[in-house]
């Protein structure tokens, strides 16, 4: 682990334990949990893998399999020998059970009155569609699919289309950039890709296929590319290579044999960043995964299908859309909300409007997003009536005990449950959360390990902490969801997870257990930094400074933020001098972070970008992040002794008192 990493440790979420610890006891109207009750950890811990296969009994098999739980450390098979369709689960057997007619999406465009209602017969129709044109199109189970997409709801067919038929999707967030959408293709070998002319954001269009274009170029094999329509506006056309989708899927049957797949049928590839530049494939298959995403679902939110308007406000392009906008809900037969833009899109109240509008009862968020709503003020969802609200959910990040209160208050009206669920790309669905009317809630806490999970705190050494008591998350033993691999590397898969505490899975995560036993996530302890709830790793920022021509190196670290938890403060020594022309008004720092938006995507422009002769070393050559991270958060700096040139922090720490340093706005 990097100095930063342990630094990062100490100072993250652990200020929340220094306010007073409030407890919520469990609402009573919610004890009768989705018929659970209180003897689901007893029943669950007895016997995990029972409780298990008593979860994916919910699910519809074609065939049943023969063993829950083939483990060979570290590779994991659920259901052995079960088949399954996943769009079937989602689709078809709620069409059977004559609930076709429930709307499975309320969709919302970002331009006012743009909106759309789609059943669950109309989605099955959609996805039947899909299908058929992908099989035309020579798409085969088991063939990569690249998806880079807007939030609209093809985006969502075109995931189900690619599940129904085996073939694993790999959804690109559309707020990539071409380059990384290009070596996501390469590195899983996709050959058809399906995109959008543009979006919607923050009241103007956006474009998507020109970066499809550009990314193509890097990418030959790339034979077919589908394109939705949504704005319209002009795109560059390729003939024989680019198709619209309203050719070739609305002319399709309706009608759509399914195939049975292996439960292990790989599902999905999500990239997310590592601690190395190249982001990591992360693969994950049918059977488990949707058994967890739907028991997940299920119990943590406390669905309802027959009265709930469930909300996961997330991009589609991240697991948490995966798992709870598409197949958590999807397998439940839930009404869902499905919204294109972005929060202030309209208005700060935007949010607010829609929960009014359609009585959302479920809301499902980040952090981020609420403090944000925080800094914009009360007096907008206040203007709102959001009584149809039950429940609250947070994700992504540590959530900070005032962010919890106000999410509470402020949109819960002091009555809704608030869950802090804590889980990852890699672990395919939520692992550590209260039930919202089982386990009491404490602001900034997730509380526990969800019923058939084992989790604990260990030390450097791998003993449990204990109570009271901080050290690192392990998860130790297998659960459904788990990734199953990281595409095309094992090596990597081995090492990244499972070599720190053999037969254990190294989360990366920092936590405590308070007096309690209770658990607290307390952020990264790696050199991943968590910018709004993203993925971002430091070398990946670096990697792309270093890329630019003038720049001899670069150090990056995640420094804490206000409102989007952490954000990228990068440290770059230029090669030769800077004239006061090349960077006259910022324009050298101004062309760095555009630089790194175009390289990886704007999500990752550093916020502060501050330019320094040199970068603080060790003896040994190694690059000081911690004393980075104390400058960059403005703290006393620590022991400098071993530095290399001490008075190269001194120089840094003035440029950034003297301000001037390329702060984003
Ligand atoms: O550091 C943890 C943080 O987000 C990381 C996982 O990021 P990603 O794979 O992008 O998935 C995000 C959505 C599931 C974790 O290693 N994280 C996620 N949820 C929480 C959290 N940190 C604290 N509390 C959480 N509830």
């Amino acid at each position: 682990m990097s100095e930063a990493a342990q630094n990062g440790r100490q100072d993250q979420g652990l200020s929340a334990l220094h306010h007073e610890i409030r407890r919520f006891e469990p609402p009573s109207k919610f004890v009768d949990q989705a018929n659970a009750g209180p003897g689901i950890y007893a029943e669950a811990d007895a016997d995990p893998i029972a409780w298990w296969e008593k979860q994916a009994e919910s699910l519809e098999w074609a065939q049943r399999w023969s063993e829950v739980l083939e483990w060979k450390v570290p590779y994991a098979k659920w259901f052995v020998g079960g088949k399954l369709n996943v769009s079937v689960n989602c689709l078809d057997r709620h069409v059977a059970a004559g609930k076709g007619d429930r709307v499975a999406f309320h969709w919302v465009g970002e331009p006012e009155g743009d909106t759309r209602t789609i059943t669950y017969a109309e989605l099955k129709d959609m996805v039947c569609q899909a299908a058929n044109a992908l099989t035309d199109l020579g798409v085969n189970a088991g063939d990569r699919v690249a998806i880079y997409m807007p939030m609209i709801p093809e985006a969502m067919v075109a995931m189900l289309a690619c599940a129904r038929i085996g073939a694993p999707h790999m959804v690109t967030f559309g707020g990539f950039s071409s380059e990384a959408l290009a070596n996501r293709i390469l590195d899983g070998d996709a050959r058809v890709v399906i995109t959008a002319d543009g979006s919607y954001r923050r009241g103007t269009q956006t474009a998507l296929k020109p970066n499809v274009d550009e990314a193509l170029k890097q990418c030959p094999e790339v034979r077919t590319v589908v394109v939705v329509r949504r704005t319209g506006q002009d795109v560059e056309w390729e003939d024989g290579r680019d198709l619209w989708w309203h050719d070739v899927v609305d002319r399709q049957s309706t009608e759509h044999d399914p195939e049975a797949f292996d439960a292990e049928q790989p599902l999905y590839i999500m990239y997310t960043s590592g601690t190395t530049a190249k982001p990591k494939g992360i693969l994950h298959t049918t059977g488990g995964y949707l058994t967890q995403c739907a028991v997940t679902h299920r119990l943590i939110f406390d669905v309802k299908p027959d009265t709930d308007v469930f909300w996961t406000a997330a991009d589609i392009g991240w697991v948490t859309g995966h798992s709870y906008i598409v197949y958590g809900p999807l397998a439940n037969g839930v009404t869902s909300m499905m919204y294109e833009g972005t929060p202030d899109a309209g208005g700060r109240d935007r949010w607010w409007k829609i929960i009014e509008d359609y009585k959302v009862t479920i809301l499902y968020t980040a952090p981020t997003t609420i403090r944000t709503f925080m800094k914009w003020g009360e007096e907008h969802p206040a203007g709102h009536d959001l009584s149809s609200l039950r429940l609250l959910g947070s994700v992504g990040e540590p959530i900070n005990p005032e962010a919890w209160m106000w999410y509470r208050e402020h949109i819960g009206g002091d009555r809704c449950p608030v869950v802090d669920t804590w889980w990852q790309t890699e672990t395919g669905a939520i692992m550590i959360t209260p039930l919202p009317g089982i386990t009491a809630t404490k602001p900034g806490a997730a509380m526990r390990p969800f019923p058939g999970i084992s989790a604990d705190v260990v030390d450097d050494s791998g003993h449990s902490v204990g109570n009271d008591a901080g050290g690192f998350l392990v998860l130790d033993h297998p659960w459904p969801g788990m990734l199953r691999g990281i595409w095309g590397d094992p090596k990597r898969y081995e090492e990244t997870y499972w070599s720190r505490y053999p037969g254990r899975y190294f989360a990366g995560d920092g936590a405590k257990r308070d007096e309690d036993g209770d658990l607290w996530l307390l952020g990264r302890v790696d050199d991943v930094m968590n910018i709004s709830g993203h993925r971002i790793s430091t070398t990946e920022v670096e990697h792309a400074l270093v890329g630019f021509p003038r720049v001899a190196e670069a150090a990056v670290v995640g420094a804490s933020d206000d409102t989007t938890g952490q954000a990228i403060v990068a440290f770059v020594t230029v090669k030769g001098e800077v004239s006061d022309e090349e960077n006259e008004g910022g324009a050298l720092v101004d062309a760095l972070r555009a630089h790194v938006a175009k390289v990886i995507g704007p999500i990752a422009k550093p916020r502060q970008i501050i330019l320094t002769p040199d970068l603080p070393k060790t003896r040994s050559g190694k690059i000081m992040r911690r004393l980075l991270k104390d400058v960059a958060e403005h703290r006393e700096l620590g022991d400098v002794t071993t530095l290399l040139d001490s008075t190269v922090v001194n120089l840094i720490d003035e440029q950034l008192q003297a301000g001037g340093t390329g702060e984003a706005d």
